[in-house]
């Protein structure tokens, strides 16, 4: 059984965890708090149950769950074969982990972010063995969401990214191959697009409720662009917009002033209970 270590034991990474543990991978998650990692761990028992109740995982919650490890000493991942950092999306924090991980990689470690808009090019620069280093983004929730996108960064070498790229269809995933440009695909085109409904609603176009409305039904979404802001989480949403609108030097990533002032209220969404919609 290969070691897999997951950086951040938050939405995205627990989500993460679970996908490699279904697959057959031991897998050790690390962050700062037990409450983080009490949290993780329901969040993972829910959705194995969830699966398992759709007989679309081939062993019981409890034993794949039990794959999962928490640590709260980053050293102690020390060993495993791959590495996931899948910290908040915010760059201080993302290069203070992996500049932490440095310490305790070798030669043979192989080391993804999943970030959702940083350079690849500039994390790998941390490390020292950046042809080792490679994006890796799932998509959320990552046990149901099908995409992986992969981005080499100006050092990733090609060995690097054959292993990733078959990693994941190992995990029962579809990989797409995206060039190392802010947002890559999926965010370039996505989080736009969630700040045109916000634009929209802040320009009193239309209700929350309807402006989801004219989305699922007349475009066949499965959510709505506010509900889906909601799911990722308003701040994650400012975080890559700004991001955009840094790295592309354009005014059309520019934020929504209501994204910004709901993300300085403490409304990101579901995960504080209040964002465009309450939970
Ligand atoms: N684990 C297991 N099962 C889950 C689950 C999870 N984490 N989340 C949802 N499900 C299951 C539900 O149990 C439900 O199953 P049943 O139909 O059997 O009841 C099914 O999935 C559908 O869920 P819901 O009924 O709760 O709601 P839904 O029909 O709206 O589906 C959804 C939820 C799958 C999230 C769907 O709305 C969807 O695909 N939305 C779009 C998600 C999306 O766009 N994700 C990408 C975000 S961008 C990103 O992640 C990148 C980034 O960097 C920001």
């Amino acid at each position: 059984m290969k070691n897999v270590a997951v950086l951040g034991a938050g939405q995205m990474g627990s989500g993460i965890g679970e996908v490699f543990a279904e697959n057959g991978y031991r897998v050790k998650m690390y962050d700062l708090s037990e409450e983080i990692f009490e949290k993780s761990r329901n969040r993972i028992y829910d959705s194995l149950k969830k699966l398992e109740g759709k007989c679309l995982i081939d062993r019981k919650a409890e034993v794949i769950q039990a794959q999962i490890s928490y640590h709260a000493d980053i050293s102690e991942l020390a060993g495993a074969d791959i590495f996931v950092e899948s910290a908040f999306e915010n760059f201080g924090i993302k290069t203070n982990l992996l500049y932490k991980l440095a310490d305790f990689l070798t030669p043979s470690s192989l080391v993804a972010s999943n970030t959702s808009s940083y350079s690849i090019t500039s994390l790998s620069r941390l490390l020292p063995w950046p042809e080792k280093f490679i994006g890796f983004h799932f998509m959320n929730p990552p046990p149901i969401m099908d995409l992986i996108e992969v981005i080499k960064g100006l050092y990733t070498s090609e060995q690097t990214f054959d292993f990733f790229w078959e990693l994941a269809k190992d995990l029962k995933k579809i990989p797409i191959a995206s060039r190392n440009s802010p947002g890559f695909v999926l965010n370039r085109i996505l989080i736009p697009m969630i700040n045109e409904a916000i634009y929209a609603l802040y320009e009193r176009v239309s209700t929350p409720e309807q402006i989801d409305a004219a989305m699922k039904l007349g475009a066949n979404h499965p959510m709505g662009p506010l509900a889906l802001a909601d799911l990722i989480g308003l701040d994650t949403v400012l975080s890559i917009l700004k991001t955009l609108q840094k790295e592309l030097g354009e005014n059309k990533y520019a934020p929504c002033p209501m994204l910004e002032d709901y993300v300085r209220k403490g409304w990101l969404g579901k995960k504080s209970k209040k964002g465009f919609y309450e939970y």
